[in-house]
C-alpha cells in the first residue's frame, strides 16, 4: 500500500517547475516517435567556446592538485579577468578583490540576491515581460511581485513615472535586464542614469541582469558605468551567452563589498567554489578581444535573417533591431494567442517556438525564436511550417 505523500513547504506552492524544464521533457517524449522536433525555443548557444578556453580546461584538469574545494569567492585570476573585462569593454573600474563575486551561472545569483535582501512582506519590482526567474526567486524568498509593464508603445522601456504612481512603497528590489530578454531592446546610458536616480531616491536595490550585452550589440553597456551606481546597484553578468559557455555555469555579480558580503553569507551555505580548471579556463575565455564577439555575431546575423523570413511566412511583425539571442515577434491578428500558435506548431509541424506568455501578461500576443540553431535547421523549420 502506498504511503500518503507529505505536503511540500508552502514556499514552493507559489512557483511551478520552470517552463523549459517541463517543456523539454515533453519534447524528449515526442522525439521517441516521429520526426525529431526542431527546437527554436531555448537560448543555449550551439557554438563552442574558443579553442584556447578548451585547451586551458584540458591541461589544468590533467594536473593532480586541482581537484579539491576552492575558495567561495573564486580564484584571484578569475576575479581579475572579470575586472579586466569590465575595464576593456564597459569602461568600468572594479576592485577585483572586493567588488566582484564569481557565480555558478548568473541564475543562481538571482536567488542569492532575493534570499539575502528580501523579507516576507517586501515587494520586488519585476518587468513584464521578463525573465521568469525574477518572479520565482522573489516568491521563493517570501516577498511579493509587483510587475511593471514594458510596453511596445514605450519601446519596451520602463515608465518610471507610472511605477512611482502605482506604488514603490515597500519595494526593496527592482529587477532590470537590458539588453532585454525577450524583447531584444537595449538600454541607453540615460535610462541607466534615470534608473540609478530612481533607486536612490526610493532606497531600492537595483539589480541589472546583463548577460546579452555582447550579442548583436555594438556598444556593450554596464549600468555600473553611471557614476555612483555602485552605491545602489548590483550587476549580474555571465559567460553563458557571450562566450558560448552556458553549460559551464559561470557568471558573476559586481557591486559594493558590503552587499557582496551579504550574498556570500547565503551562497557559502549553498555551494562551494567552482572546479579550479573551469575557473582558469573562464579567465582565459575572458581574455578574448573584439574579434571573438564579432565572429560569433556574424553567425547570429545570418541566422537572424532566416528567422525574419520564417516570421514573415507566419505573418508575424517584429523589430529588425533587436539585441540578444532571440527574435521577439507579435503574432498576426488572426491568431488568438502565442500559446495556441506555439502548441499548434509543436503538435502539427514538430517545431517548437517559445510562447510569449511565459514572460508575463504583456507577452500573450508574442512569440520568441532563438538564434541558437544553425541556419540550415531554421530553414528546415521554415519548410515544415510552410
Ligand atoms: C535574462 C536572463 N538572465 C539570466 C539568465 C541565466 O543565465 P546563466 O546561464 O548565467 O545562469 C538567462 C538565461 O537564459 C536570461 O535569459
Amino acid at each position: 500500500m502506498k504511503k500518503e505523500l507529505l505536503d511540500p513547504a508552502s514556499r514552493i506552492s507559489g512557483v511551478e517547475e520552470y517552463y523549459f524544464s517541463a517543456k523539454l521533457k515533453e519534447i524528449r517524449e515526442m522525439n521517441k516517435s516521429g520526426a525529431p522536433v526542431i527546437n527554436l525555443g531555448i537560448g543555449s548557444p550551439d557554438l563552442p567556446p574558443s579553442p584556447e578556453t578548451i585547451e586551458v580546461l584540458q591541461s589544468e584538469a590533467s594536473k593532480p592538485y586541482v581537484h579539491g574545494y576552492q575558495a567561495y569567492n573564486g580564484i584571484p585570476e578569475l576575479r581579475k579577468a572579470f575586472a579586466d573585462w569590465y575595464r576593456q569593454f564597459y569602461h568600468v573600474e572594479l576592485d577585483s578583490d572586493r567588488e566582484i563575486q564569481p557565480l555558478v551561472g548568473s541564475k543562481e545569483g538571482l536567488m542569492h540576491i532575493a534570499m539575502a535582501f528580501l523579507n516576507p512582506g517586501d515587494v520586488a519590482l519585476v518587468p513584464d515581460p521578463g525573465y521568469p526567474a525574477y518572479s520565482a526567486v522573489t516568491r521563493l524568498a517570501g516577498a511579493r511581485v509587483l510587475n511593471y509593464p514594458l510596453l511596445p508603445e514605450n519601446d519596451w522601456l520602463p515608465d518610471l513615472d507610472f511605477i512611482e504612481l502605482n506604488g514603490v512603497h515597500n519595494a526593496k528590489i527592482m529587477w532590470v535586464n537590458y539588453p532585454h530578454m525577450p524583447t531584444g531592446k537595449r538600454a541607453t546610458f540615460k535610462l541607466y542614469e534615470d534608473l540609478v536616480h530612481f533607486a536612490k531616491i526610493h532606497r531600492i536595490l537595483l539589480v541589472n541582469d546583463n548577460p546579452y550585452s555582447f550579442i548583436l550589440n555594438d556598444e556593450p553597456l554596464s549600468i555600473l558605468s553611471v557614476p555612483g551606481a555602485i552605491d545602489t546597484t548590483l550587476e549580474l553578468n555571465s559567460l553563458s551567452k557571450s562566450h558560448n559557455m552556458a553549460g559551464w555555469r559561470i557568471g558573476m555579480v559586481a557591486g559594493r563589498p558590503e552587499y557582496l558580503n551579504y550574498l556570500i553569507r547565503f551562497k557559502s551555505q549553498m555551494d562551494s567554489g567552482m572546479f579550479y580548471p573551469m575557473q582558469k579556463a573562464a579567465a582565459k575565455a575572458l581574455e578574448a578581444g573584439p574579434d571573438w564577439y564579432e565572429q560569433v555575431n556574424v553567425v547570429y546575423r545570418k541566422r537572424k535573417l532566416v528567422v525574419h523570413q520564417l516570421l514573415d511566412n507566419l505573418g508575424c511583425t517584429y523589430s529588425t533591431d533587436q539585441s540578444g539571442l532571440f527574435v521577439w515577434a507579435r503574432i498576426p491578428e488572426s491568431e488568438t494567442s502565442g500559446r495556441d500558435l506555439s502548441e499548434r506548431l509543436l503538435r502539427e509541424k514538430r517545431v517548437f517556438i517559445t510562447p510569449g506568455f511565459i514572460f508575463g501578461f504583456q507577452g500573450e500576443k508574442y512569440i520568441r525564436i532563438s538564434l541558437c540553431q544553425p541556419a540550415e535547421v531554421i530553414t528546415e523549420a521554415m519548410n515544415r511550417l510552410s
